[in-house]
């Protein structure tokens, strides 16, 4: 497992870590929101002199081949070798595609991730998934690789809109989920609305430990890693459908993905309805709506059959007997999924 660090002197850390991985080119990987927002914060490095910038569109419709063919590109303009290493500044999107640019340059060169929104720190950037989106499916083509260092400086979320905020934290609720019901009621009572930063930095060490942990007993998600994915089975389906029309960022639409995921833990594996009750409030509240309508079951149904956990026809699901109770491998009928969304479209 890569050592991920939470720091507050973000300079001190990256020079340690550069210095620590021998390298002949240094890449600097940023979209254009972070070149503007963040790079500034560590460029004027002596470690990073002579280094290449390589800038990329920002949002999930830069996370494609094209994106990444011009970052390969670049790197061999640059004269790149197997010797070099990768520096991602930025959120997923970045350190996803990054990390894949990476991964599979002359078979692989080290990266170092310094993911800067929220759902970059508690999730994207820790973990080793890297990759890109390809024909409208999320995530489709990538490989499992650990970084070199995660770096995680809390002063980045000052950067950060409050959808932003609100995207990373619903990361931090599936954590909440699959962890303790002390951890979980921490985040429902935290006030989203008008967020406290350094209470926030202090809950994302917490939330980054809940997958560290998980990660470090599977990295390869054979078996318990799995757990990371509640939410997504149907989550993902509600990103991939948005992307159609009007994109949403991948939090709100694991936040939905929760509601629906929830009602099947209740209905299949036990949950509690009560606690099932409290999230479902607390995400109306923070993400509002997602407007589906029946007629579009079918093509959601659809998205969720391209699942990358499905096994032999059936959809995946993770689902919770209780706060911390894990069930992983669950599957779930069409007339089931059906309700779930029912629920989901009836509640909104
Ligand atoms: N985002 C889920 C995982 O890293 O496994």
């Amino acid at each position: 497992m890569e050592g991920v660090i939470i720091s507050t002197d973000i300079r001190n850390e990256v020079s340690k870590a550069i210095a620590s991985c021998p390298h002949d080119k240094l890449f600097i990987l940023t979209d254009t929101t972070t070149q503007s927002l963040c790079l500034p914060l560590i460029e004027d490095l002596d470690c990073l002199s002579g280094s290449h910038h390589i800038s990329i569109g920002p949002t999930d419709e830069h996370k494609n081949i094209d994106t990444l063919t011009a970052v390969w590109s670049l790197m061999v303009g640059y004269g790149g070798t197997r010797h070099s290493l990768m520096l991602n500044l930025g959120g997923g999107m970045v350190t996803d595609l990054g990390g894949f640019a990476a991964s599979t340059f002359k078979r692989g060169i080290p990266f170092i991730n310094i993911p800067t929104t929220l759902l970059s720190m508690v999730d994207a950037s820790v973990g080793g998934k890297t990759g890109i989106n390809f024909n409208g499916l999320k995530n489709e083509i990538g490989v499992f690789n650990q970084p070199f260092r995660v770096l995680i400086d809390t002063q980045f979320l000052h950067t950060l809109d409050s959808q932003n905020i609100r995207s990373g934290y619903a990361e931090m609720l599936k954590h909440g989920l699959i962890s303790t019901p002390e951890h979980l009621s921490e985040l429902l009572s935290f006030d989203i609305e008008h967020p406290d930063l350094s209470k926030l930095g202090e809950m994302v060490g917490r939330s980054v430990e809940v997958k560290e942990k998980i990660v470090e007993s599977d990295p390869l998600e054979h078996g318990l890693r799995k757990a990371l994915n509640l939410g997504h089975t149907v989550g993902h389906a509600f990103e991939s459908f948005a992307l159609k029309k009007t994109p949403v960022l991948h939090g709100y639409a694991v936040a939905w993905g929760l509601i629906c995921e929830l009602y099947l833990s209740c209905v299949k594996t036990g949950f509690p309805t009560s606690i099932m009750r409290q999230c479902v409030q607390f995400i109306k509240e923070t993400y509002g709506a997602f407007n589906i309508t029946c007629d579009d079951y079918p093509t959601l149904f659809e998205l969720m059959t391209h699942d990358k956990k499905n096994t032999s026809g059936s959809i995946n699901f993770t689902l919770l007997s209780d706060v911390g109770g894990i069930e992983i491998n669950q599957t779930a009928s069409k007339d089931e999924i059906y309700e779930a969304l029912d629920f989901f479209r009836e509640g909104m």
